[in-house]
Formats: C-alpha cells, structure tokens, sequence
C-alpha cells in the first residue's frame, strides 16, 4: 500500500501526509500514482487487449488522473458530455471511450459521434430511436451497445445497485430480442455489442458471474435471430476494503468471465472500472477545530464536512479515519463530525481516537465518489487535489476561492 507511517507520521509514498497539508492546506486529498497505476496494472495485466478496460470517468475526474489512465492504454466509461470533454481535455482516446447513462441529451449524442466514441450503451428503446434521429441529421452511423438489465441482486447498498429490474437502468432482458431487432432496422445504428452493470461496491465474484451467464445466453439468443454479437461489457462495480472487507480477487473473476466467454466464442471482453482503480489511492486530511466533550459523547469537529465527502452522509458509508501523527495518549470514543449545518454532516460515528484541536485526520479511501461528489453547499470552497510522485507532490487542483462560487450570479436591483 502507499500510505503508511515512518516513525509515527503517515506518508503518501515518500511525503509526509503533515508537510503536504502544511504547504496546500487542509482539507486536501492527497493521491498516490503508484497505487493508480498498481490497481490498474492488476486488471491489465490479466486482460490485454483485444479485451478492453474503460475506466469510469465519475469515480475521479480530475485531468491528472485521466491524463495518467490514458497513458497507461485505458479507454473511458463516460456519463456526460462534461466528462467526454475531461477525457478529450486530459489527453484520451475518443475512440476508446463508451457512453453510458439513462437520459443522454441530442447535444450530447451529437458531440459524442463528432469525437467518434467507440459505442453508446443504450438503455431504452426511446434512447435507441433518438440517437438513430441524431446519427441521421449528421450522416454518421452510431456505434451502439445495448445496456440490459439482467435483474440480478448484487447484495450492495440500495442506493448503488442497479441490476434489479426495479432500477431505472437498463433494458429489461425480455425487451432486449425485439429492441436489438429494431436496432438492426434502423439505417444509422450500428449494434456491436450488449452490456449490464450491476452495482458498485460488490464484494464477491458470484452475482457478476451470474449476470454474465444471463448475457451469455442473451448473446446466443441474438445470434440465432442473426443479429452479430461483437462485445460484452460487464460494467463496474468490483469492490474495495474499507473495513476489512475481503474483496474478490480480480484475476480470478477476469479468468473466469473471459472462460464462460470463450464457450460461446468471438466475443470481445469489457469492463468499466472505477472505484477499484482509484478508490484506495486517495485519502482526504483534515484538521480538527475543536475537541467538544459532550454528556453523553464527545465529537471531534474537523475542517472536512459532507460537502467534502457525501459518502458517510449519504450512504452511511465507513471510512477508517487515521491520525496523521501517531500519538502515545489513550483513545477516546468520538463522532468526527464537519462544520456543515446537518446532522448528517458526519466522518465517522462511534470512532477510538485521540486528538486535539489542531491535529490531523486522514480519511482513508476516499480516492473514488469523493471529490468528484464534493459540493459547495454552506458556500465551502471545495478542496485542493495534489498527486504524489514518489517524494514529489504536484497540485493537481486548486483550492477553490471563496468568488469562484458566485462567478455568474446577478444581483438585481430592489425597487424603492
Ligand atoms: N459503469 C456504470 C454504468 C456505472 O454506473 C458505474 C458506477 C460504473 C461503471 C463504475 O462502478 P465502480 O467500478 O466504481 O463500482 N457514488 C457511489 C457509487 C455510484 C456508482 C455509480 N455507477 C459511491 O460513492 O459508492
């Protein structure tokens, strides 16, 4: 792992985790290359091309860490034309990039075919006869995969699941014959390929399996209807440990998907992902404001709030908190909780710690949904981004000025 502690103070590779906030301020997210590059190695390695890795974009979007992917040969899972442009921006392929979402705009559509993306995952017929309208306007064909859901339960948080049939997402699987039909009909849609993506945060091999096994035979339905299958795409969702989680191991279940693959024959491989590519390359410090005992506990209220970090708000989400300096005195029982007006506004609830006002936190595994999901609610300017390089730190992000956050807004006068 790259953070670790020499002689009681955290590192980031070879940084000190206290310098960095002392030269950029707190809160920071400090990410570490290596650990970037050691996670997407772990897929790579395994899966060389013709299969392909498409990072999803959201997990972490800043242009150092798409600009770094791309250089190791990534391609890119995108939502929005916000991160086509990041991609495009940072130095990435447009042809290595597919296009997920449920409601892709006529602008977006159009822009994505200009940059020539290697496919959008559609997810409804209505998507599917929009784009064919798009595709036509600009005499291009649109290279197309068809997202269906294969309604299998990933045992994930409810918010994060998406492969039951009760989700938004997808096609329903007994819809997918007759729409991938209908994209055969369609004179600018070019069907190469079908994909699914079951949930975020999962924790073992089987319910990925069993979804592959479900478009398997999907493919082999369609093969039979004389519709040419080229790709399988099977999304994202590989989890990581963030309390002595054991998650699944990532070769295995490559192995695996691309021997199940094989039985059916000519398919290209697939995947999108996010949070285990950058999720434990990244930590989020923070300083602790005041040490408040209270009747029935005590709270450590630190400078990083939900606006910082959404997860343990939005998702009751746990990420270990560290001191930056070790110290010898005994752990107390504390809530780490923000500035920010909520209740929800916590860190962590129920943690041992012992610190005082003006030490440092780390938050760790914060590298994916945490800046990218970062607001400025309660008119916080969002944090500053730095990437470690061995002893070399470069600042990747700004911190925010208190006037980037009304740039654009009018005040109007009041009548008298
Ligand atoms: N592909 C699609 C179509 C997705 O919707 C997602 C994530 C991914 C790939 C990447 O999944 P990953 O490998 O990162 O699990 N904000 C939540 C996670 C939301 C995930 C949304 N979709 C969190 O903080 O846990």
């Amino acid at each position: 792992m790259s953070f670790n502690y020499h002689d009681g103070v955290l590192y980031a590779e070879q940084c000190s985790v206290a310098e960095l906030a002392a030269q950029y301020g707190t809160p920071l997210y400090v990410y570490s290359q290596q650990q970037i590059m050691n996670n997407w190695q772990q897929f790579a390695t395994v899966w060389p091309a013709p299969h392909r890795l498409c990072y999803a974009v959201k997990a972490n979007s800043n242009l150092a860490v798409l600009h770094l992917l791309a250089q190791l040969g990534a391609g890119f899972d995108i939502v929005s034309g916000g991160e086509l442009a990041r991609v495009i921006a940072a130095g990435g392929r447009a042809d290595r990039v597919v296009f997920s979402g449920v409601a892709k705009s006529r602008a977006e559509m159009a822009e994505a075919l200009a940059h020539g993306i290697y496919c959008f995952n559609v997810e409804s017929a209505a998507e599917l006869e929009q784009l064919n309208e798009v595709a036509r306007a600009h005499q291009v064909m649109a290279p197309v995969s068809l997202r269906v859901n294969p309604d299998v339960d990933a045992q994930t948080h409810p918010y994060i699941s998406t492969g039951l049939k009760t989700n938004k997402f997808g096609i329903a699987m007994s819809q997918a014959r007759d729409i991938a039909r209908r994209a055969q009909e369609l004179p600018n849609i070019q069907l190469q390929g079908v994909d699914c993506h079951i949930g975020s945060q999962i924790l073992t091999a089987a319910p990925f399996l069993d979804a592959a096994d479900r478009m398997l035979a999907l493919i082999a339905d369609l093969r039979q209807d004389g519709i040419a299958i080229q790709h399988l795409n099977m999304g994202g969702g590989i989890g990581i440990s963030y309390q002595h989680e054991q998650p699944l191991d990532v070769s295995a279940y490559l192995l695996e998907l691309q021997r199940r693959a094989e039985a059916l024959g000519g398919l290209t491989l697939m995947l999108e992902p996010g949070r285990s590519i950058v999720g434990n390359a990244g930590l989020l410090v923070t300083q602790v404001a005041y040490h408040k005992a209270g009747e029935d506990k005590d709270f450590l209220l630190v400078d990083a709030g939900m606006n910082d970090l959404m997860r343990p708000a939005l998702y009751q989400a746990y990420h270990e908190i560290i001191p930056v300096q070790q110290s010898a005195a005994s752990p107390l029982l504390v809530d780490v909780v923000g500035p920010v007006c909520e209740t929800g506004d916590f860190l962590g609830l129920a943690r041992h710690l012992s610190a005082s006002a003006g030490d440092l936190l780390a938050v760790m595994n914060a590298g994916a949904y945490g800046f990218t999901m970062s607001s400025n609610y309660n008119t916080r300017p969002r944090a500053a981004e730095v990437m470690v390089i061995g002893d070399q730190a470069h600042l990747i992000r700004e911190r925010e000025t208190v006037s980037d956050l009304w740039k654009g807004e009018r005040i109007v006068e009041v009548p008298r």
